[in-house]
């Protein structure tokens, strides 16, 4: 069984890592990685290959910092010769990028089944270009693995029932990541003393949505709300390179802490030992619960609502008010979670079984 496996951006990397183990594990099994060069810095990219043992990708597309049509267009005429020549089984992609969609329309297309991992996820916005991405890759594949129970509602409220695909529960492969390399950060990071940062004294935040980084006030407020939790407990946010750009471009000074991104042993670090976290990344949000820690997002909506439900989560948006309120309730607070929303960390072995009950 050979399956190509389309990954480009960050958060991809990470769950590659957890289904690319399991199929080294496998006798049988062949997985060509495709990079498509969406996250190009070393800091966005490598890091994540080296540290957590990814094989290098076979192929490197180099497609990256384009408008959305030119990047999605140009990914999908590279990735389409990829698959002309691998011709695998199954192609494989991961969230919600411009990477997934280009992989899976191009798979579609070469009649080559697509498997669709964090499937079924729905904000309701397609004001963002993530939900653009994700329901029409949803709708173009074979396989939608999908990471919770909300998700599989939502496919069932669009009919995918009468659809010729299988839709099937197998939890969140970034708790596999996040299980598998937490001992890892444990032994390897530094990143605590090297930022001379004590544990449980400090707020972490991310921030990196188109929806809040282009949209001037909205960045703004974020960046004021901040600035103010700054002044009691240090904010430390590892800047993604679009918001750095934007603050430049927009003149905003925050007074907070910026670092560049780290890997993600560091981040499993500042994660798991932070008195807050603040994000508008989906990744995190989850990561922030995986480790016990609450959660302030800075979105309007959120595709993890469990979270928001179980009272780990206050979803704040981009308003500085209700960003310092939610901080104010949740700050510090590290009990009362209860496993179990996302799966028992084994999603990868399910994925990869119940494709090769497909070939
Ligand atoms: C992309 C995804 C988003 C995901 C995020 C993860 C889409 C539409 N968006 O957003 O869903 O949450 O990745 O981080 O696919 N840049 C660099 N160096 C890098 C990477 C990016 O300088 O290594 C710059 C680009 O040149 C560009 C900007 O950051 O100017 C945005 O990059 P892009 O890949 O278009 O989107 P992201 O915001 O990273
Ligand atoms: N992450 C990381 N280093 C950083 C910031 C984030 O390793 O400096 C990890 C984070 O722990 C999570 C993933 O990147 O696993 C989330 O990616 P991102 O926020 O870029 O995208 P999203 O999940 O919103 O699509």
């Amino acid at each position: 069984m050979k399956i190509v496996t389309i990954v480009g951006a960050r958060p991809q990397f990470i769950k590659a890592s957890a289904f690319s183990r399991v199929v080294a594990q496998t006798p049988g099994v062949t997985e060509v990685l495709v990079h498509t060069g969406q996250h190009f810095d070393d800091n966005m990219s490598e890091v994540f290959f080296r540290e957590m043992d990814i094989p290098a990708p076979a192929y490197h597309l180099d497609i990256h910092s384009l408008s959305h049509g030119a990047m999605t267009g140009r990914m999908l005429e590279a990735i389409e010769k990829v698959l002309a020549e691998e011709k695998p089984d199954f192609t494989l992609v991961y969230g919600d990028t411009n990477s997934t969609l280009a992989g899976a329309l191009a798979a579609r297309k070469l009649h080559i089944k697509v498997a669709h991992v964090e499937a079924g996820l729905r904000s309701f916005n397609m004001a963002m270009p993530e939900e653009v991405n994700r329901i029409l890759t949803d709708r173009i594949s074979d396989y939608l693995f999908c990471p919770t129970k909300v998700a599989i509602q939502n496919l069932e409220q669009e009919g995918f029932r009468h659809f010729p695909c299988l839709v099937a529960e197998c939890g969140d492969i970034m708790y596999d990541a996040a299980l598998y390399y937490k001992s890892k950060s444990d032994r390897e990071s530094k990143i605590l003393a090297d930022l001379s940062l004590s544990p449980g004294h400090y707020h972490l935040a991310t921030i990196h949505r188109q929806e809040n980084t282009d949209d001037k006030p909205r960045l703004q407020s974020i960046v004021e709300a901040l600035n103010q939790l700054n002044r009691s407990v240090q904010v430390i946010v590892p800047l993604h390179p679009r918001t750095r750009k934007l603050l430049d471009l927009y003149g905003l000074i925050p007074e907070f802490r910026m670092v560049p991104p780290v890997g993600y042993l560091d981040m499993i670090a500042l994660t798991s030992q932070a008195s807050l976290i603040l994000t508008d990344s989906g990744g995190l949000q989850k990561e922030a619960y995986f480790f016990g820690r609450y959660c302030v997002t800075l979105r309007d909506q959120t595709e993890w609502t469990e979270l928001v439900d179980g009272g780990y989560n206050i979803l704040a948006g981009a308003d500085t008010d209700r960003i310092i309120e939610a901080a104010g309730l949740l700050a510090g607070k590290n009990h009362g979670f209860k496993a179990g929303l996302y799966g028992d960390g084994h999603a990868a072995e399910f994925i990869l079984a119940t494709l090769q009950a497909g070939t």
